[in-house]
Formats: C-alpha cells, sequence, structure tokens
C-alpha cells in the first residue's frame, strides 16, 4: 500500500513536469512567431515611411515643391541635370524659345564646363520648350537670338 502511494506521487510529478514543459513548449511556439510578427511589422512600417519621404515628391498645384519645377514629362531629369551647378531658380524664373534654350546649353557648353548631354538634351529641350516658353506677348516681344557674353 504504501509502495502504491510513493508510486502514484511519483508519477503525478512526472505527469506535472510533463504538462509544466508542454505548456512551456506552447508558450515559446506561439510566442516566436507573434514576436517576429510584431517585429516584421514594425520593420515594415518604418520603410514605408522612408520610402514615403524618398519616392514620392511633394507636388503642389502641378510644381514640384523641392525644385520650383513645374511638373511634366523628364521634369526629374531636367531636376538633375539642371541643379548640378546652380540653382534651379535660374531655370524657373527664365523663359525661351526653343532655340532660346538650345543656345543657352551651348554657351553653357562653351563657357561653363556644361557636358555633353547625349540624347538628354532633346528630352531637355522638350520639356523647357514646353513649359518654359516665352510668355504670353506682353509690353515687350520676347529677346530672340540672344548674345551670351563669355565670363
Ligand atoms: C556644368 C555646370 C552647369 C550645368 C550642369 C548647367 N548650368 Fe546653367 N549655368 C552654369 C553657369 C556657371 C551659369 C552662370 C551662373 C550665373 O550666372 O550665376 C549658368 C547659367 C544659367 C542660366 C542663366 C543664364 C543667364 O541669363 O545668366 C540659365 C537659365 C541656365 N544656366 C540654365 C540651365 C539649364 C536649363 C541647365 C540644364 C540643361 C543648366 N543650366 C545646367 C552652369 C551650368
Amino acid at each position: 500500500m504504501g509502495e502504491d502511494i510513493g508510486n502514484r506521487e511519483e508519477l503525478l510529478a512526472i505527469v506535472d513536469r510533463v504538462v509544466k514543459i508542454i505548456r512551456v513548449v506552447f508558450i515559446v511556439v506561439l510566442l516566436y512567431p507573434f514576436a517576429f510578427y510584431v517585429a516584421s511589422k514594425i520593420d515594415f512600417e518604418k520603410e514605408k515611411i522612408i520610402e514615403k519621404v524618398v519616392e514620392i515628391p511633394i507636388v503642389e498645384n502641378g510644381i514640384d515643391v523641392e525644385s520650383g519645377l513645374i511638373v511634366d514629362q523628364h521634369y526629374e531629369l531636367v531636376k538633375g541635370t539642371c541643379s548640378a551647378c546652380h540653382s534651379i531658380n535660374l531655370v524657373t524664373q527664365n523663359s525661351a524659345t526653343r532655340e532660346g534654350w538650345k543656345d543657352l546649353i551651348v554657351w553653357m557648353q562653351k563657357t561653363q564646363k556644361l557636358w555633353d548631354l547625349g540624347d538628354d538634351e532633346v528630352l531637355i529641350l522638350d520639356y523647357l520648350e514646353k513649359n518654359y516658353a516665352p510668355k504670353e506677348q506682353g509690353r515687350r516681344a520676347p529677346l530672340k537670338d540672344i548674345e551670351w557674353y563669355e565670363l
């Protein structure tokens, strides 16, 4: 009889330990994916925020707020190319015909170390001609055949 009770207690102790182990394993198995899920979610959100800051330009009324350029096809090319040496304001504050812009580029190439724009030149001129054409005929006709001075 005494031995029986001892065995029972031993058995109960073992069962108790097994249950405890199962409980721990269960919690660990359940918590790990949850912890990873939470961690990955936090990282994911962070990446999203950074993406937003880096990739989406702020545009107000069709104007790229950062540069002041009119948002249109190839404006990012113009933004990148034409702000390398001077403020992009020089572009946004000017207007000219396609020929005028072409002359300006040639002038900068001759005197200001502007590089050969290659295939980009046509795209840049397309953009400038369309968006920075001479303003409506005002008090005076737009300047033509501008002669660029040597600095
Ligand atoms: C390699 C450098 C460089 C790059 C790139 C460059 N420019 Fe210039 N640009 C100059 C310099 C230097 C001046 C004279 C700066 C000044 O007057 O303060 C100038 C002046 C100008 C001016 C003013 C001209 C004037 O009437 O005085 C305009 C407009 C202009 N650039 C437009 C552009 C455009 C459009 C592009 C892109 C296709 C461009 N620039 C890219 C160097 C550059």
